[in-house]
């Protein structure tokens, strides 16, 4: 292409009651946080805007791109259709020289159908996931010369220990080019192409090949230059492949733990741009430290999966869809759907894997043998994968992708591949826990720990369990759902997130695991949020080498990760259930051994009341009989170090230890000094294609830095200047959490005034 003009200004949307002026990303409808009516987007609208298109462009392409619109679209150039388009998730292109006026003003109308009923992907059923409506991503026109290029796949190849790349060329007239390639902007392959047909490969050798891997994600850029006519790839030099005892990424085995995501934020739906769509995937890899995301249930942003690209972030993508499969003509267009997916993002390093099915949907031996051979036809660089929610399903894939779920006795994390896949299949688990149990940041603290446990058996069993590829748990984040869904509210609260990416405790496990030092503990110790007011254990979620528990200040005891029944997890989350220690022996003076016994006596009337088993009544017996123990004083041994009901304050402090340095410290005590934590994803909005938006992720703590899990109270939010916010400007925080979308509004200063009853805070923003 010689330019592109970025087309997301200055729309004038209209459906049957407004008529405003926006900028896409847009939402047909502003949403609320919950209790949403999914009514509301469903409707016909419609966009127009006025373009001049300059007497320059005769004679040249005009390709108007529309890089997702939900989900119907019929595109007019002044009054005449030139497209109707069938899909909310992929990127389509109409060519509009021969409708245009040159030297003129032009009208480009979008008219949209979001309405859930249309007879294509995802639609048919109700399905887990809500589906908004409008022009939600870029738009823009591509201005091309006659002569350009049309496609340009690159395929990575590893022969004889040698790296090449396979440049597949695909011009709209036959004629010389020049083929660039940049590594880090600087040039290291140019070669002059006279190619002898409109469709050609290129094999080059890559002599010191950088290659793509999670922790190094090398990137390369190819530029292919005709006269002024440029066209850009970027591309990575890696080899993935499924085995049936794992994935091997350039030759090495990588175990894939991974999440779901929906592309789904509070108010707007999908409509977020590019820094938001950044922003996910940064918060997956820097702050969960997954290797891998499953977009569910669709194709994502570009920009998303660019920063996948650059983080060296693996992804399983797949085609729009939901359990139903429908007619004729809804399957030809999910074909369709396929294909586009397949044309559109073959050239991301960081997709290793194309969903061939329809999620969760039944067999259907047709439709799916046609589905996996159109996929590989596209794409012989990958493999094919088919998400399935039922066992020994057919075998049309090269990977059995699975979502387990079903465990009603809770027994087991993960089925063994034996009892879900018939054949000598490489297999893999695209999802877990999800709705076996829904987690709400204001659950108590036993139903948000819960959720944290059951993804650690999981994780534990797939890091022992040779036969798992890889680990995708449901999910990211908390997402706005149909009632058929969720909780009720329209919320599905399944992500180890909630829906402005705070962290619920399940997200410390992921957090844990990379190398940065981390503790996070599943408890504050307030016994009064416990059934019967007793707390038996707790989780440190750390990568230290040892976690130091004091009461009181004193010491009571280390431990190790060899305290963890989730021993395979790489960072095991460690099991703290002595919160006494030797205090018995050093502040009442009996012996260790009695001191010992008294204590799993002390523990047993914990954890079984009445019903202590007969064991620990023999032991109190004889503390009774020859230590002169009486019930009295095991009753008040009892309040003081173990119930501690109605005891002074207790202070628990716990330090995290690495190379016998301590790294953290958490003090559990009163809440009593108040504040408000932010974490701004960045102050500086850049007005570039489109607004822009930043995440002010808030929480309130008290005056140890901990969370306050049960603040729930109301906050006002105002701004000044350049900036708006997205929402309501009355909210509340949510479990000790909240956040406010800032959203630019023209170049210039602007502040953010969050007004809480504990303090007020302002944020500055610049936007450039
Ligand atoms: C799966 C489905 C997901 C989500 C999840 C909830 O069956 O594929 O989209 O609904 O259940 O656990």
């Amino acid at each position: 292409m010689i330019e592109r003009l970025y087309l997301n200004r200055g729309w004038t949307f209209k459906n049957e009651k407004d008529t405003l002026i926006v900028d896409v990303p847009h939402n047909v409808f502003d949403l609320k946080y919950n209790y949403l009516n999914e009514d509301d987007y469903q409707m016909i609208s419609s966009y127009e805007k006025e373009i001049e298109i300059p007497n320059d462009y005769i004679d040249k392409h005009l390709f108007l791109t529309f890089d997702g619109v939900a989900h119907k679209s019929e595109v007019y150039i002044n009054d005449k259709l030139v497209i109707t388009h069938y899909c909310g998730y992929d990127r389509f292109v109409v060519d509009i020289k021969d409708y245009v006026n040159y030297g003129n003003k032009n009208t480009i109308k979008v008219i949209v159908d979001s309405n859930e009923k249309l007879n294509i992907p995802p639609f048919g059923n109700v399905i887990d996931y809500l589906t908004y409506g409008g022009i939600y991503r870029d738009v823009y026109l591509d201005i091309c010369n006659n002569n350009y290029v049309k496609d340009l796949f690159i395929k990575p190849v590893y022969e004889n220990n040698k790296w090449y790349a396979i440049f597949v060329v695909s011009l709209s007239e036959l004629s010389n080019y020049k083929l660039d390639i940049y590594f880090n902007d600087l040039k290291v392959i140019s070669k002059d192409i006279n190619p002898n047909k409109l469709e050609e490969e290129i094999k080059i050798e890559f002599n010191d090949p950088k290659l793509w891997n999670i922790d190094n994600p090398n990137l390369y850029k190819a530029v292919i230059t005709i006269d002024n006519d440029i066209k850009e790839e970027t591309f990575g030099l890696r080899i993935c492949k499924f085995f049936n005892d794992g994935f091997y990424l350039n030759n090495k085995k990588v175990k894939i733990l991974g999440l779901n995501r929906h592309q789904a934020y509070p108010y707007v739906g999908y409509a977020m741009p590019k820094s938001m769509q950044e922003l996910d995937a940064k918060i997956l890899k820097k702050e969960l430290h997954v290797n891998a995301v499953r977009t569910s249930h669709y194709m994502q942003s570009k920009y998303f999966i660019d920063m996948c690209d650059k983080l060296g972030l693996l992804v399983f993508t797949e085609s729009p869809g939901w359990q139903h499969i429908g007619d004729d003509a809804w399957k030809a267009q999910a074909l369709e759907n396929m294909k586009n997916m397949v044309l559109q993002y073959r050239n991301h390093p960081s997709i290793i894997l194309w969903g061939a099915r329809i999620n969760e949907s039944r067999d259907d031996h047709d439709f799916y043998s046609k589905s996996n051979e159109l996929i590989r036809s596209l794409d012989s660089t990958r493999q094919t994968g088919g998400v399935r929610c039922y066992t020994f399903g057919e075998e049309l894939e090269d990977v059995y992708t699975y979502n387990d779920f079903y465990d009603p006795k809770e027994k087991r994390g993960l089925a063994p591949k034996k009892k879900v896949v018939k054949g000598n299949i490489p297999y893999l688990v695209s999802e877990f826990n999800g709705h076996m149990h829904p987690t709400k940041m204001f659950d108590n603290e036993l139903v948000r720990t819960k959720q944290a446990l059951r993804i650690c058996k999981g994780m534990n069993e797939f890091y022992s369990d040779g036969d798992i590829t890889g680990f995708f748990v449901w999910c990211m984040a908390d997402y706005n759902t149909h009632k058929e869904f969720g909780s009720g509210d329209r919320i599905c609260y399944h992500g180890v997130l909630d829906m402005f990416r705070n962290p619920k405790i399940s997200s410390y496990l992921y957090s844990s695991q990379g190398s940065e030092d981390y503790l996070m503990l599943s408890s504050h110790l307030n016994i009064g949020d416990y059934n019967a007011s007793t707390i038996q254990s707790i989780y440190a979620f750390t990568n230290a080498d040892e976690v130091r528990l004091y009461r009181n200040n004193e010491l009571i005891k280390t431990y190790h990760k060899s305290d963890s029944p989730y021993p395979h997890i790489p960072n095991s989350p460690i099991l703290i259930d002595d919160f006494v220690g030797n205090l018995l022996e050093v502040k009442e003076g009996y012996s260790h051994k009695v001191a010992e016994n008294m204590k799993a006596v002390l523990f047993a009337t914990l954890k079984y009341g009445n019903r202590m088993p007969l064991k620990y009544k023999l032991m109190f017996l004889r503390l009774m009989l020859f230590h002169k123990i009486n019930y009295e004083v095991g009753y008040n041994l009892y309040g003081k170090y173990v119930g501690n009901w109605g005891s002074n304050e207790i202070v628990y402090k716990f330090e995290g230890v690495k190379n016998n340095k301590v790294f953290k410290t958490i003090e559990l005590s009163k809440a009593r000094y108040l504040h408000i934590g932010l974490d701004v994803s960045s102050n500086t909005l850049i007005e570039d294609n489109t607004y822009d938006v930043a995440l002010v992720r808030i929480k309130a703590l008290d005056q140890n830095g901990n969370i306050l899990p049960y603040y729930n109270e109301p906050f006002s939010v105002e701004t000044t200047g350049n900036i708006k916010f997205i929402g309501p400007n009355l909210l509340s925080f949510k479990g000790g959490y909240s956040g406010v979308f800032v959203k630019s509004n023209g170049k210039g200063n602007g502040k953010l005034i969050i007004k809480t009853e504990i303090e007020n805070k302002e944020i500055d923003f610049i936007v450039k």
